[in-house]
């Protein structure tokens, strides 16, 4: 096969987009139900808005009343609607061509919260429910005041039901109902209660009433007289005073006196008039009444200016304020659109919800180890970022254009009624915002079940929040602009603050018809405000996420552009080492001569750095720092080692002697604390990006996918490699056939449905395609049945011809089947190197006689065997089973045959037997001694 070097960014970028499509396309269902998300919530939206039209919207007491009259008198009767064939409610629907005048009114306190009098202490007219009314003067000349104050009320009530209104126009009518907006009349009108004429004495027994409208907006009111009482105050501040004690939460004994209105006619005299107005506005700001209010404020001003026009001209004079009325209005039906009330609340779920999923499936890869074992194979972070990103932006923008296209198909007007592009504008910088939250909080989370709690926690807690907390801020005029801008930064917030403003517009757009938002109201539209936070964000984010991701992917340095250049960090072995341990040192290494000689190969390597092995490692050295009060681990103490192209050098060691370790730091997972090692010649600490195109892992855990098939998997990463068209096909067949994974089907089932066996073999697989230059299996053949295995190993044989394998594995026969080379690997060290044969020869040199007797004569075996061989060794007992090493210098076979026979006769012998040293023997030899040594060192 030709090798075309490794692969470029676009190769591995198409590489891991194929890949991901696949997966998708596995995972098509979850990715449908993830659509229909959208569509499920525009439906029941749909469902509420039809609930909502059929009880309110439409019906009957919501629209201008109908009728169906006999206008012919021929039976057939025709449907007219109007005001007059409705009821009071409907009426209020109806078009009204010439809208009802009435008679301006004036606010007055109710009965028992009237000032009672100047000191406000005589309170028998409260329970008589017959108190003044106060108004308050105030100017710079009191006798001018007084004159104004005689002029303001009547003395008597007049009224003729001719001319109703004009004769209405000259008394001074009030309510005590707040004003607000009741059928296009004053609610004092509207209501029950009594008006009330302001006159300066009231008669005994002055109660009139009339009516006033037309039919159903039809009105009798009773009307009753209240005396108004003018005072004179020196100063404004004393009237100032006076308004404040009066007002119920001003009043600290609890006692509420409230005045009507007061005046200061500051210098008015003949020829100038100048007054100051207090009225009541405590219903400033509620909804839908200020036109109201502004009429009620009309009446005050032209009181006074009716007393100044008499004082001026006479009594005769007058200046009447005859009625307010409305403009005409069409006819109006009631249209409350539901989607655009709770919309807001309803697609900011909709939207947050693309969160947990970006999110699980990045977690997801963390996880398992897929994204390091990728890395492994020569895909950098450039391409997966990138493939990533736009996969995901892709993914979300197809999200947000279902969500338009649903929600504009079934009539939302939450959509329809906002222009596309805008809308659309507005989401896609949203995703974007959350495609990189969803980066950047993938490096706090280890686990998709936390990662998808805390998720949907964000999801749901920032809907309710933005629904039930910051849209009253929105709404309540009194709540500061920063805060809201400081609000907005939460991401949560800034989108509800999004979908609000359309929902504004949309709701506004369906009361008074269509009213787009577009892009030319961008900026009086408060979107521009949210829109530069997100854009602002969206880049933080990015960037905080990048350099996050490099920190954890550069062993948790913080500082990581600040390359270290502390020497004797790197070389500690310049620094002095205490004598004692230099004595302990040569007395361990008299016996390793094989182990020096290596080291001694290394370093000579590298005076030359020659790159002619695949693998040179000089002096790695890993210390695990002490935590806890533990001491320091040290898991790999100086370890030096070559392995040539061509070479499978297997590692034997008991569990956790450092094995993974040292693996785990050539495939540059960990950094080593000291010493180097090149592979190809490249640094593992500087060049890994190099190092991991032509390098092979098979890690100790199978890290797989569960949804994607085999022959997917060997395509992935073939082509991370470079292979590519009729090269790639026949390489992953070829992997596959070798693997014993064609048979069956095997290779198109998901990985998931695998047996552990067959995940193994995958693995492997993966681990060799392509022909890398280096290979790292771990434990490769763990958990497999003995044909596979063998299978497996005539794999690797064929593939060790032109790559380094370096293999752990506590299987002694693979190691002897497999390795040119062994390195018993204990505590951290390399104990011995040799091939299997040099290590038999060195650390055997005598057979294992194995025999089991009844426990009663364990003793006569052993005096058997001390008389065959003085110097044997008792390696092994238990229960009547005892093992023997008989130095082969000693002993001749012929001689152990016949004590053996001689033995039979005088005890029960159960089974023997006689071997020559086994690779295992000399595995548990050396890993004891170098145990039982360490013990000391
Ligand atoms: C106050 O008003 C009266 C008229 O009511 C006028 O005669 C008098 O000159 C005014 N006094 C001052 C100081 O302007
Ligand atoms: C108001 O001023 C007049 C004369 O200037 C004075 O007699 C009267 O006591 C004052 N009233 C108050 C309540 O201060
Ligand atoms: C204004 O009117 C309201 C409602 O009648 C009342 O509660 C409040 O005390 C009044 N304020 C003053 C200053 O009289």
């Amino acid at each position: 096969m030709a090798d075309s070097g490794p692969a470029s960014f676009l190769t591995r970028a198409n590489a891991i987009l194929r890949k991901n499509l696949t997966y998708q396309k596995r995972n098509i269902w979850s990715n449908v139900r993830l659509i229909i998300i959208p569509f499920y919530l525009c439906i029941v939206l749909v469902f509420v808005q039809g609930l909502f039209d059929s009880q309110v919207n439409n019906s009957v007491d919501n629209q201008c009343g109908c009728q169906c009259i006999d206008k012919l008198g021929d039976g057939k009767c025709e449907m007219i609607c109007g005001l007059e064939y409705s009821t009071r409610d409907q009426g209020v629907f109806c078009a009204i061509p010439k809208p009802q005048p009435w008679p301006p009114l004036i606010l007055i306190p109710r009965s028992h919260a009237r000032a009672v009098d100047s000191s406000f202490t005589d309170e028998s007219c409260r329970r008589k429910n017959s108190c003044p009314v106060t108004i308050l003067f105030t100017g710079n000349n009191q006798s001018l005041g007084e004159t104004l104050s005689r002029n303001l009320l009547r003395r008597s009530f007049t009224m003729t039901s001719s001319d109703l209104l004009f004769s209405l126009a000259n008394n001074v009518l009030a309510t005590t109902l707040k004003a607000s907006a009741t059928n296009y009349l004053d609610s004092g009108i509207v209501s029950n209660l009594s008006i009330y004429t302001i006159q300066s004495r009231c008669p005994p027994n002055s109660n009139f009433s009339f009516s006033l409208g037309q039919s159903p907006l039809n009105f009798t009111k009773e009307m009753r007289c209240v005396q108004g009482l003018n005072l004179w105050r020196n100063s404004s501040v004393e009237v100032n005073h006076e308004i404040f004690k009066g007002y119920k939460e001003g009043n600290s004994d609890g006692k509420i006196s409230e005045i009507v209105a007061a005046y200061d006619l500051l210098d008015t005299d003949r020829t100038n008039f100048n007054v100051n107005i207090w009225y009541n506005a405590t219903y400033k700001g509620e909804e839908g009444n200020q036109r109201y209010k502004l009429v009620r404020v009309p009446r005050l001003v032209n009181l006074v200016s009716n007393a100044y026009l008499q004082y001026l001209q006479g009594p005769g004079t007058k200046m009447l304020f005859e009625f307010v009325k409305e403009m005409p209005k069409q006819e109006t039906k009631l249209r409350i659109d539901i989607a655009s009330l709770i919309g807001p609340l309803f697609f900011t779920w909709v939207i947050l919800l693309l969160l947990p999923v970006i999110l699980n499936s990045l977690v997801y890869e963390k996880q398992q180890h897929l994204r390091i074992i990728m890395k492994m194979h020569g895909l950098g972070d450039g391409p997966y970022w990138v493939i990533s990103y736009v996969y995901f932006l892709a993914l979300s923008t197809l999200y947000i254009i279902c969500l338009m296209i649903f929600g504009s198909a079934i009539g939302l007007k939450f959509f329809l009624f906002n222009d596309y592009s805008f809308q659309f504008g507005f989401y896609f910088l949203f995703i974007n915002l959350q495609i990189s939250i969803a980066f950047l909080v993938s490096s706090a989370f280890s686990k998709v079940e936390t990662a998808s709690v805390v998720a949907y926690l964000y999801v749901f807690g920032s809907g309710l929040l933005g629904g039930f907390l910051f849209r009253f801020m929105l709404e309540g005029s009194s709540f500061p602009r920063s805060w809201i801008f400081v609000m907005e930064l939460y991401p949560g917030f800034s989108l509800y603050r999004g979908l609000y403003e359309f929902a504004q517009n949309a709701y506004q757009g369906s009361l008074n018809g269509k009213d787009e938002m577009k892009w030319k109201y961008f900026s009086d539209s408060e979107m521009d405000e949210v829109s530069y936070i997100i854009i602002v964000e969206w880049f933080v984010a990015l960037i905080a996420a990048y350099y996050i991701d490099k920190i954890s992917s550069s062993g948790n340095n913080p500082l990581f552009f600040l390359k270290n250049n502390n020497p004797f960090k790197k070389y500690p072995s310049l620094q002095k080492p205490s004598l004692q341990k230099q004595v302990s040192a040569v007395s361990v290494e008299m016996e390793k001569l094989d182990v020096i000689q290596e080291s001694e190969k290394v370093e000579q390597m590298m005076l030359e750095s020659s790159t002619s092995h695949a693998i040179v490692c000089d002096k790695l050295r890993k210390v695990y720092p002490g935590r806890d009060g533990n001491p320091p681990k040290k898991a790999v103490r100086g370890l030096s080692l070559t392995v040539p192209s061509g070479e499978c050098f297997g590692m034997l060691g008991p569990n956790g002697a450092g094995k993974t370790t040292f693996i785990n730091i050539m495939t540059g997972l960990v950094k080593p604390t000291s010493g180097a090692a090149f592979v190809q010649g490249f640094d593992i600490c500087k060049d890994m990006d190099k190092v991991y195109t032509s390098m092979g892992v098979c890690p100790q855990h199978d890290l797989l996918w569960e949804t994607l098939t085999g022959r997917e998997h060997l395509l992935f990463y073939g082509r991370l490699k470079n292979l590519k068209g009729s090269d790639l096909n026949q390489a992953v067949e070829e992997s596959l056939k070798s693997a014993n994974l064609l048979h069956g089907g095997i290779a198109d089932k998901p990985a998931g449905k695998y047996s552990g066996g067959m995940k193994r073999r995958l693995s492997v697989a993966i681990s060799l395609i392509g022909n890398p230059k280096v290979v790292y299996m771990d434990e490769p053949s763990t958990g497999l049945d003995p044909s596979s295995r063998k299978n497996l190993w005539t794999v690797i044989k064929h593939a060790k011809k032109n790559t380094a394998i370096i293999l752990t594995t506590h299987s002694m026969e693979e190691a002897e089947f497999l390795c040119d080379r062994l390195g018993i690997f204990v505590d951290g060290r390399l104990q011995c190197i040799g091939n299997p044969k040099e290590l038999k020869g060195r650390y055997g040199g005598f057979y294992v006689l194995t025999m089991t007797t009844t426990s009663e004569h364990e003793k006569d075996v052993e005096v058997l065997v001390r008389d065959v061989s003085p110097n044997a060794k008792k390696i092994y007992h238990i229960a009547g089973t005892q093992k023997f090493e008989i130095p082969k210098d000693e002993v001749r076979i012929s001689e152990v045959f016949q004590a053996v026979e001689k033995a039979k006769s005088n005890f029960k012998v159960f089974a023997w037997g006689l071997a020559d040293t086994t690779l295992e023997d000399v595995f548990i030899k050396v890993a004891r001694t170098a145990q039982a040594f360490n013990v000391f060192s």
